[in-house]
């Protein structure tokens, strides 16, 4: 039997069911490739459900507000996703009447639409032969066909993809590239894969040779960097405090935190002289008591960032530059560890 034959019976048997499968509407799929991008599919789903309901069509998501937007992606993480979403949202209505392009090329040139995203669509709502390559495929092929050249280098994407595309011949594109992705996802998993139950057990070159846990190839590593992030929240006795909107390039862009002093170093102690010139600099020039509110500083890990966070409440006498009521913190777009914070903070 063929490859293709092979995995879809398995498809058949296996797959799960998702809301984003039950129709192929493009906008829907298109959604949901953008949240599964960097996304278990089960963590994805609540997200994909609050998305629908808050906007069903494409022309809703592309009127929302990119508070709003940002606002349901909210603990998602890698929140350019959701500002390309709705920047490619309001594209898709103004220059192709709501109606999402057909065609592969123009597909890719949507924003945060690369080459993987692009072929799910193309693949799953327009039967066009694009074969999708991600973390998935890479994993699947490299060990069913031990191929062991590395997976982040140059030509690795041409050559997994011309792979793919081979084996997607006489299959329906949609189905072959989603049941490749399902495959890894259950079967052929990163860590503790099914081997004994595999239907690739006998052809399986990775399996054959011992080599499932080194396959796939990874050349470079990671290179982490370590910021030292402050929180410096200005609160008074009516628990107001003051928001700011994160701008400019680098994570969590356009969502709102409480004012920062980012440190070269780990400090346990904040310098007197650094608050003092971050509240001239918002013109307050109230007495203040300090105090730490986290014992250990908080470690939030990112992909390419290890932070290690710190908060300190900055008590003033009742100041009218803080704007923001407690009661109303929650409407604002916040990394996680912010809203951690201010959901045992501002609660208590
Ligand atoms: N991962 C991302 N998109 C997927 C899809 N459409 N099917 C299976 N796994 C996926």
């Amino acid at each position: 039997m063929a490859f293709h034959q092979k995995l879809l019976y398995w498809y058949d048997e296996n797959r799960r069911s998702f809301p984003w499968r039950d129709n192929k509407d493009p906008y829907r799929v298109w959604l949901s490739e953008i949240i599964l991008q960097q996304t278990r599919a089960a963590q994805g789903l609540p997200y994909y459900e609050a998305f629908i309901i808050a906007f069903p069509t494409i022309k809703d998501l592309a009127q929302a507000s990119e508070d709003q937007v940002l606002k349901l992606w909210q603990g998602l993480g890698y929140y350019t996703r959701a500002r390309n979403l709705h920047a490619t949202a309001k594209i898709v209505v103004d220059r192709y009447g709501g109606n999402f392009p057909v065609e592969f090329q123009e597909i890719k040139k949507l924003k945060g639409v690369g080459d993987y995203t692009a072929s799910a669509i193309s693949s799953i709502c327009f039967q066009q032969p694009q074969a999708v390559v991600d973390g998935n495929v890479y994993r699947v092929l490299s060990r069913i066909f031990g191929i062991d050249f590395p997976i982040d280098g140059s030509s690795a994407h041409k050559h997994f993809k011309d792979k793919a595309q081979q084996l997607m011949r006489n299959a329906p594109p949609g189905d072959f590239n989603q049941a490749l992705m399902e495959f890894g996802a259950l079967q052929c998993t990163p860590k503790n894969p099914g081997c004994e139950h595999c239907i690739f057990k006998s052809e399986c070159v990775a399996f054959k040779n011992e080599k499932v846990a080194l396959l796939p190839v990874k050349i470079k590593k990671i290179k982490i960097q370590k910021r030292y992030f402050h929180y410096v929240v200005l609160t008074d006795a009516s628990k107001s405090t003051l928001l700011e909107k994160r701008t400019g390039k680098g994570i969590w862009q356009n969502l709102y935190q409480f004012p920062l002093i980012e440190t070269d170093s780990r400090q346990n102690t904040l310098k007197k002289h650094s608050i003092d010139s971050l509240l001239a600099k918002k013109n307050i020039d109230d007495d203040y008591a300090m105090e730490k509110w986290n014992e250990k500083a908080i470690f939030h890990k990112l992909t390419h960032q290890h932070l290690e966070i710190n908060f300190w409440i900055v008590r003033l006498s009742n100041c009218d530059i803080l704007k923001t009521n407690s009661s109303s913190l929650k409407d604002f777009p916040m990394p996680r560890v912010l809203q951690n914070f201010r959901d045992n903070f501002f609660t208590n």
